[in-house]
């Protein structure tokens, strides 16, 4: 069941999310950062002139963000700022060590509490410095892209790479809050945003019919920021999309049947990153593909119409250009196998079952696969090439 944001403003969402483990509230909207350090004094109980607070964020970030996030705080209470290179690479134990001895350095204790400003990325190690810090301190989400924004900073996943996979050390640590300023997203590479959003028509495929109809109808104004909509639009996607996770996180908090939901097109989206040395396309893109190819089986299997796969195509197209890449189906379906959602040497696949619903079955073959990935490679070879892009 999605969450409904609700309406603080005419322009500011709020969601509360409440797990068995941990309740907080998500805020969506713009100008949040202008206000952040009110919010946080309210939250945290922090007088103005505590140094107890430690903002993780990356060079080009703070570049573009601090005047900003600054401005709400008094002079003699600014937050003590670590920054760390941007980029996947980044994401690996070392950053987390630095950050540790760095925090320790600073006098940070258990009272203290980091923010994480930036991407998927800052917030993944941000969150898992504060999982292990002094076993575990306080930490706020502050996502500056869409995926982060839809995804990453909610549910309390958090972790870095292993040169053996992506993601495979981590912990569960939810943040004390999220504040989603979605005017961060208008200093965002197009591609970037383009690409969160199709983590955002996935949230419409698995559990909201209206998301998914607004992304269908109204690209015009989300991909456009001249649109006089786009702000308020683009609001109303990543309110819906923040629901939907919200939704599944609050009924199922670890992963079991209901939070995998959330991986569909992931299967052969994590193929297709892997295929490619996580170079070549971002993550969303991977997940556009990846989607496609899980219509494709769901459509075979009779449990989507000809008409819905087809009104998902074309709106996880609309959100494109999605870049091509070179694989065969076979080398594709062969990554599957070491996909970590894998359990028990059987893989999970999601199917959707309508554009709204999505299901979780085990028994997918081999030969379903190929012929997902064949056509979904056939449809690539099929797309005009994309201009060069931003
Ligand atoms: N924890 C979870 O549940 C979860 C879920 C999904 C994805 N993830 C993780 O998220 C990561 C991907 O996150 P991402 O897509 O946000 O990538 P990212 O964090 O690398 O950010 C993408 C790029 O955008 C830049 N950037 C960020 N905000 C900006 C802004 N407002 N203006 C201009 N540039 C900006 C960054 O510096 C970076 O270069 C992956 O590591 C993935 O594993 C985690
Ligand atoms: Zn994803």
């Amino acid at each position: 069941m999605p969450y409904d944001g609700r309406s603080v403003s005419a322009t500011h969402h709020q969601i509360d999310l409440q797990t068995p483990s941990a309740n907080y509230p998500i805020h969506i909207g713009p100008d949040l950062l202008v206000t952040l350090a009110p919010r946080l004094r309210k939250l945290t109980g922090f007088k103005s002139h505590s140094p107890r607070l430690f903002l993780v964020t990356s060079p080009e970030i703070w570049k573009l963000w601090s005047t900003t996030v600054l401005s709400s705080f008094p002079a003699d209470g600014q937050p003590t700022v670590f920054l760390v290179p941007s980029g996947e690479r980044h994401k690996r134990l070392p950053t987390v060590e630095r950050l540790l001895e760095e925090l320790a350095q600073a006098g940070a204790d258990r009272g203290s509490v980091l923010l994480a400003l930036g991407g998927g990325v800052l917030g993944d190690i941000t969150g898992f410095v504060a999982a292990i810090y002094m076993r575990g301190i306080r930490y706020i989400q502050l996502p500056t892209t869409l995926l982060a924004q839809v995804d990453s900073a909610v549910g309390g996943k958090t972790g870095v790479n292993l040169a053996a996979g992506k993601n495979l050390a981590g912990s569960f640590h939810h943040p004390l809050a999220v504040f989603a300023d979605t005017g961060t997203l208008g200093t965002l590479p197009p591609r970037e945003l383009r690409a969160g959003l199709q983590e955002s028509i996935k949230a419409g495929i698995i559990g909201s019919p209206e998301l998914f109809h607004l992304l269908e109808t109204r690209s015009d104004a989300i991909l456009h920021p001249e649109h006089p909509e786009h702000a308020d639009l683009l609001n109303r996607a990543v309110t819906a999309s923040v629901g939907v996770k919200a939704g599944i996180v609050a009924a199922d908090e670890r992963e079991s049947d209901l939070r995998m939901t959330l991986n569909f097109g992931h299967t052969l989206g994590h193929a297709i990153e892997a295929a490619t040395g996580y170079r070549q396309l971002l993550h969303g893109e991977a997940v556009g593909w990846g989607s496609i190819a899980a219509c494709h089986l769901s459509r075979e299997r009779g449990l989507l119409s000809v008409e819905q796969a087809g009104r998902i195509e074309r709106a996880i197209l609309l959100y494109g250009p999605l870049p091509p890449f070179v694989a065969t189906a076979e080398r594709l379906v062969d990554r599957t196998a070491s996909d970590k959602k894998n359990v028990s040497g059987k893989l999970s696949f999601v199917v959707a079952t309508g554009i709204g619903s999505v299901e979780v079955v085990q028994d997918v073959t081999h030969a379903e696969l190929l012929s997902a990935a064949e056509s979904m490679l056939h449809l690539m070879r099929r797309q005009p090439k994309p201009p060069a892009q931003p």
